[in-house]
C-alpha cells in the first residue's frame, strides 16, 4: 500500500513559514505583501479559484484585491487593470484568472503584467527564466508538485519522470522543472499513440490532465510515486458504482465529488507513494502563490 502525501500538512507547513516571515518583513520594512487578482466573467471554477486565493491571503496576513469584471469587457479594460495593478505600490503580485472570455486575447493580457509582479509566472520573461534556470517566478501547481516531493525526501535526480498533460499551466513547466533537477523526463500528450509505453518505465509518473480514471494500475510501475494533478468533478449521476460507494458522503450531501486522473484505489496498492484528490496538489498551488507573492515583496523590498 502505498504512502499517502498529507497535501495538507504540506501546505499548511508553508502557509505558516510564509506568516513568520510576513511578520519580520513588517517589522524591519513596513511592507505587507499584497497579492492582487483580476476576474473576468462568471466561471465558477474560477469563482472557487479566486475565493480560496483570498482566503489564502487572509491566513498568512496579506493584503488582497480583488477586481471583478463582467463577461463582456473588452481587452483595453482588462489592459487598464493591470496598468492599474502594475503601478499600485501596495499591490507586490497580481494574476488574471483564467480562462478568459474568447474576446479577449490571452497572450496579449500575459505580455501586459509586469514581470517582476508575475506571480503566476504565465509571462514570456518568466518562462525564459525557468527554461535557462534563473531567479524568476515559477508557475505555482508545477513549483507546488517539486516542493512537495522535495519535503518528502523524494529523490528526483537520476529517476525516469514522465509527465502525463503537456499545458502552459502544469505539464510544461513541471517538464522542465524536472529537467532542471535532472531528472529523465518524458512528456505525453493527447497525440500520444501509446501512454503505456512511457508510463510503465516511470519512477515518478505525474499527471495533469483532467480526465478521471486515465492512469490505471496496469500503467504503473510498481513502487512508484505517483503525483495526480488533475481535478475532475463528477456528478452523483455520471459516477461508477465504486465511485458511488466510495464517495458516498459527498454524493449525499453534495451530489458530486472531485477526483483525479488516477484510479487511485487500484494504483495506491502498486505505487510506493501517491498524492490524493482532494488534499494533495490542489492545496500546494495556494501555498506556492502566496510563496511567489511573498517572493516579489521581498524583491520590492529588495530583502533576499
Ligand atoms: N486557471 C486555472 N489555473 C490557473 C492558475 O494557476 N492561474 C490562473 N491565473 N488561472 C488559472
Amino acid at each position: 500500500m502505498a504512502k499517502l502525501i498529507n497535501g495538507n500538512k504540506i501546505s499548511g507547513d508553508i502557509k505558516n513559514e510564509i506568516k513568520e516571515e510576513v511578520k519580520e518583513l513588517e517589522r524591519v520594512k513596513g511592507i505587507k505583501p499584497g497579492l492582487g487578482v483580476i476576474l473576468v466573467g462568471e466561471d465558477p471554477a474560477s469563482k472557487v479559484y479566486v475565493a480560496n486565493k483570498q482566503k489564502g491571503c487572509d491566513e498568512v496576513g496579506f493584503l488582497s484585491d480583488t477586481v471583478k469584471l463582467p463577461e463582456t469587457a473588452t481587452e483595453a479594460e482588462v489592459l487598464k487593470q493591470i496598468e492599474i495593478y502594475n503601478s499600485r505600490k501596495d499591490i507586490h503580485g497580481f494574476l488574471v484568472q483564467l480562462p478568459l472570455p474568447r474576446q479577449i486575447d490571452k497572450t496579449k493580457v500575459l505580455e501586459a503584467i509586469s514581470p517582476l509582479k508575475d506571480v503566476d509566472g504565465f509571462h514570456p520573461i518568466n518562462i525564459g527564466k525557468l527554461f535557462a534556470q534563473q531567479d524568476g517566478f515559477v508557475p505555482a501547481t508545477p513549483a507546488g508538485i517539486i516542493e512537495m516531493m522535495k519535503r518528502e525526501k523524494i529523490t528526483i535526480k537520476g529517476k525516469n519522470a514522465t509527465m502525463v498533460g503537456h499545458s502552459e499551466i502544469v505539464g510544461k513547466p513541471c517538464a522542465l522543472l524536472l529537467l532542471n533537477e535532472w531528472a529523465t523526463v518524458t512528456v505525453c500528450h493527447i497525440e500520444t499513440r501509446d501512454l503505456k509505453m512511457h508510463t510503465i518505465n516511470a519512477d515518478i509518473l505525474i499527471s495533469a490532465v483532467g480526465k478521471p480514471y486515465l492512469i490505471k494500475e496496469d500503467m504503473v510501475k510498481d513502487g512508484a510515486v505517483v503525483i495526480d494533478a488533475g481535478i475532475n468533478r463528477i456528478t452523483v449521476d455520471k459516477a461508477n458504482p465504486e465511485l458511488l460507494s466510495w464517495r458516498k458522503s459527498d454524493f449525499d450531501t453534495k451530489g458530486a465529488t472531485l477526483i483525479g486522473d488516477v484510479d487511485f484505489q487500484k494504483v495506491e496498492q502498486k505505487a510506493s507513494v501517491i498524492t490524493p484528490v482532494p488534499g494533495g496538489v490542489g492545496l500546494m498551488t495556494i501555498a506556492m502563490l502566496l510563496k511567489n507573492t511573498l517572493k516579489a515583496a521581498k524583491d520590492f523590498a529588495q530583502l533576499k
